[in-house]
Parts: C-alpha cells; sequence; structure tokens
C-alpha cells in the first residue's frame, strides 16, 4: 500500500474521520466491512485494498469511536474509467457503504459522502456511482440515471436439448490469464454495441484472474472455439449476484450458432450446480440475450445505477466533441445558437457556433432558458437514461422553450448503457 497523507477529522463525540493510515486499518475497515455485509465483502474489500491497481488508500474513508478504538461507519471511492461514445471520463464509485447499528441516523455516513465528495472534486472526477439501497443517495446529489442488473430469466424448460451433432460445431475451456490480450480485444469489440461503457485496462483484468476469488464479484471466464479451434467468443459466469440462477454476466460478440451453442453449455452447467434457470445480466444489446430472448427469456426487472455529476460545465466541455456530431448528424447541421440550461438554482450556457461548442459557461439562476430541469434530473438526461418527453411527462417542472425542443432532443438522444465491472 503506497503512502500517503491520510485524513484525521474530529466529528465531536468522540468520533473522528479518517482515510487509511497503514495495513492494520485496512484489515479493521475490511473486518468492519464483513460485519455489515458478510464475509465476502470482507473478502472483497481486502482485495480491492491491496492488489487493485486503481484503488488508493487516502478513497478508504471510516468513522471511528475513540473511545472504544472501533470503527463504526465506512464508505469508499473506487476510481473508474468510462467511454461516453468516443469520450473518456472519470467516475467515482461511492462503494461498500455501511454504519454500526448502534451509530445510524447521527450523519455519518453524510459527513463520509462531504469527504467523497471533495476526493471527487480534487481528483477531478466527472461523475460519481453508486449501486445503492433504494432513495437514500438522493439525499447526497445521486438520481438513477444507468441500467443495472437486468434480470432476463430464461426457464431450463424452455430451452430444447441440444440437436446431436452440435457437440462437434463448437467446444468450450477455462480461459487463462494467457487469454487476456485476446479477451480484451474481444471485450473491446463488444464495447462497440454500447454508447457508455466501462474501460477496463490491463490491471483490471489481471484482478479479475487473480484477485477475486473468494470475494463477492468472483467469477469464471469461458472461451468458446469452433471446430478449427478459433475462438468464437468468450463468456462470463458470475458466482454469487441476485436470485438462485446460473448468472451470465459478460459476454463477447457471438455469432447466432455460436449463441445457440453457448445456451446449451449454460443449460448443462445450470443443471451441473442446481440452478433453476438461467439469468442474463447483460445490456438490451447483447447477442446471446437475443437469442435467449428468442427462446422465450422474460424480463423480471432491472435496478440502475444512482448518478451524480461532479461538475456540470466540466463535463458538457468535455461532452463537446459527442454535442457537435450529433448536432452535424441532425437537420440542424452548422447551427449557431447560445443554449441555456437551467437547473432552477443554477443553470449552464452552451455557447455553440456552426455547429462546434466554443464556450460552456455556469451561469446564476436563469428565468430564460431552453430548458429547465430539477437539478438531479441531469444525469438521467445526458446519460440517455430518459428522454426530455419521458422526464416531461413525469416531472411538469421540466420545461423546454419550444422553438428548442428539436435542438433538446438532438442534444441529449436515448442512449444504450451497460457498465461491466473492473472488479
Ligand atoms: C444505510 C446506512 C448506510 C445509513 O447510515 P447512517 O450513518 O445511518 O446514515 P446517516 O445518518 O448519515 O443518514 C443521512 C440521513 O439519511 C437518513 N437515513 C438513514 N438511513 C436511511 C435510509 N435507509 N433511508 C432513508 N434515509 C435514511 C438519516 O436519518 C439522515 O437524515 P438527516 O440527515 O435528515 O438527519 C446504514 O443504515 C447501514 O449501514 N445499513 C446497512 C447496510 C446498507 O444497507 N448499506 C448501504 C448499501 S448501498
Amino acid at each position: 500500500m503506497t503512502p500517503t497523507t491520510p485524513i484525521n477529522r474530529p466529528l465531536g463525540d468522540g468520533l473522528v474521520l479518517r482515510s487509511l493510515r497503514d495495513s492494520d486499518d485496512a484489515e479493521r475497515v475490511a473486518t468492519f466491512n464483513g460485519q455489515i455485509f458478510g464475509p465476502k465483502v470482507a473478502e472483497m474489500s481486502r482485495s480491492l485494498m491491496h492488489h487493485h491497481p486503481a484503488t488508493r488508500p487516502e478513497h478508504w474513508l471510516y468513522v471511528e469511536d475513540e473511545s472504544r478504538a472501533q470503527i463504526v461507519s465506512s464508505l469508499a471511492l473506487i476510481p473508474w474509467q468510462w467511454r461516453y461514445e468516443d469520450v473518456t471520463l472519470k467516475s467515482g464509485e461511492m462503494a461498500i457503504v455501511a454504519t454500526d447499528e448502534a451509530y445510524r441516523n447521527r450523519g455519518l455516513i453524510r459527513a463520509l459522502a462531504v469527504r467523497h465528495q471533495e476526493l471527487l472534486c480534487v481528483g477531478e472526477f466527472d461523475l460519481s456511482h453508486i449501486q445503492g439501497i433504494p432513495y437514500f443517495y438522493r439525499q447526497f446529489g445521486y438520481e438513477y440515471a444507468m441500467p443495472l442488473e437486468p434480470g432476463w430469466h430464461l426457464e431450463l424448460r424452455q430451452l430444447p436439448d441440444a440437436p446431436a451433432d452440435s457437440a462437434a460445431s463448437y467446444h468450450f475451456r477455462p480461459a487463462t490469464c494467457d487469454d487476456l490480450p485476446l479477451l480484451m480485444r474481444l471485450y473491446e469489440e463488444a464495447g462497440q454495441s454500447l454508447h457508455i461503457r466501462t474501460v477496463r485496462p490491463a490491471g483490471a483484468w489481471q484482478y479479475l484472474f487473480e484477485h477475486s476469488e473468494g470475494t463477492e464479484t468472483q467469477g469464471e471466464f469461458w472461451l468458446l472455439l469452433d471446430a478449427q479451434e478459433q475462438v468464437a467468443g468468450y463468456w462470463r459466469v458470475a458466482h454469487f449476484g441476485f436470485g438462485t440462477g446460473l448468472i451470465v454476466s459478460e459476454t463477447s460478440r457471438l455469432s447466432g450458432p455460436a449463441a445457440e451453442a453457448l445456451l446449451h453449455w449454460l443449460k448443462a452447467a445450470a443443471l451441473e450446480r442446481n440452478k433453476p434457470y438461467i439469468r442474463f445480466n447483460l445490456p438490451l444489446t447483447n447477442d446471446l440475450l437475443r437469442v435467449a430472448q428468442g427462446w422465450g427469456a422474460h424480463d423480471s426487472g432491472t435496478y440502475a445505477w444512482q448518478m451524480q455529476l461532479v461538475d456540470v460545465p466540466r463535463l458538457l466541455s468535455r461532452l463537446a466533441p459527442v454535442f457537435e456530431r450529433r448536432i452535424a448528424a441532425s437537420s440542424l447541421a452548422g447551427l449557431t445558437q447560445r443554449v441555456v440550461i437551467s437547473l432552477y438554482r443554477t443553470a449552464y450556457e452552451l455557447d455553440i457556433a456552426c455547429g462546434r461548442v466554443t464556450a460552456v459557461n455556469a451561469l446564476n439562476r436563469c428565468d430564460q432558458a431552453d430548458l429547465h430541469l430539477p437539478p438531479l434530473l441531469l444525469a438521467p438526461l445526458l446519460l440517455g437514461y430518459r428522454s426530455r418527453a419521458e422526464l416531461n411527462s413525469m416531472y411538469p417542472d421540466v420545461r423546454v422553450r419550444g422553438q428548442s425542443q428539436v435542438l433538446v432532443d438532438v442534444l441529449f438522444p436515448r442512449l444504450e448503457s451497460f457498465i461491466y465491472s473492473i472488479y
């Protein structure tokens, strides 16, 4: 663990907010997380702190009751990189959030969230995401804004037995570290069907192979090979997750026959492992999911990532090339206009000249805007989770100036997004 300057912030009543100082602290935080969430999360905390290339000691925050020398609350910032079309963004996850039962409702997560926010600002993160319990994180500026944990289920009886000659067409083997360059290439290819996706650097792949065992995110990567021994794709089975089914948590692009062959492998694996159904935790654009839908896979519901936009003007500036491309591809090509987006208490303007975004500025409250949105709703609109029309149908205070509606819809279309994990 690389030494850094830890934070030490008294909160009153003998409580102090800290970040990791040493390996002893790391072990104490892991043990605390285990007490709240169980041993697999304790092991995941350990693994992340010691082995994940993205994590840093100052990002693991906790509150200690000094009178008892006990950790009583904790959370972590885990840095990710996302690709929004061709723009790389930094997103700081708020992860493993917990308070000891005896210390709840005293504002300890609120205090930790303040420090988390400072770290996001200092680290120039664009976004923050959390796979959180319902509602709670709205209090800290998060809103549901990207699909998470889709639950497409295929009952085993829905899939007929494999044709007798199919065994000769494809075979299967577990992937190893030696396959990483190939897996990385296939992962990149599959990501092309998504507008927003995770960047998974080599170090994160390495972590998944070498350090996720025994943790909440443990899984297996497999390869599918055709009769000529050519790799026809890969998939990952997650060992733990929602539901009792066999969970497919990732795949490469797959041809129709390869996907059919994989479904038969999954059915056999589910039977062998006593799993009553196959669950596809995959985006709607995924080839395997589409073939499974043909066999009757049904949607049992999708949760959502809760997202916060850390610095709106910076994010809008970073996304300028995306906006320019959207304008160029629309009936508004060559547009020159000042576009004002009001979040009621603050506002932002995009200066667009001949289809180029020439400036993004923060404004004070502004009554004359092209688009008015309650503040939390910019995240779902900007990340393409909900369209302007969908938001407007739910919230009368989503308002668009008549002549700006086409432009707003061009700038903020619905998007296909999916975030595969980096740990
Ligand atoms: C959810 C949890 C982390 C909250 O911790 P906490 O230290 O009690 O949170 P805080 O006191 O900082 O809460 C901030 C505010 O939200 C309120 N609050 C607490 N729990 C809440 C909940 N589950 N839903 C809505 N509001 C809640 C608090 O009363 C406080 O309100 P106030 O600022 O107006 O006084 C804690 O209950 C916990 O560890 N639960 C079990 C593990 C868990 O579910 N973790 C979250 C995983 S995503």
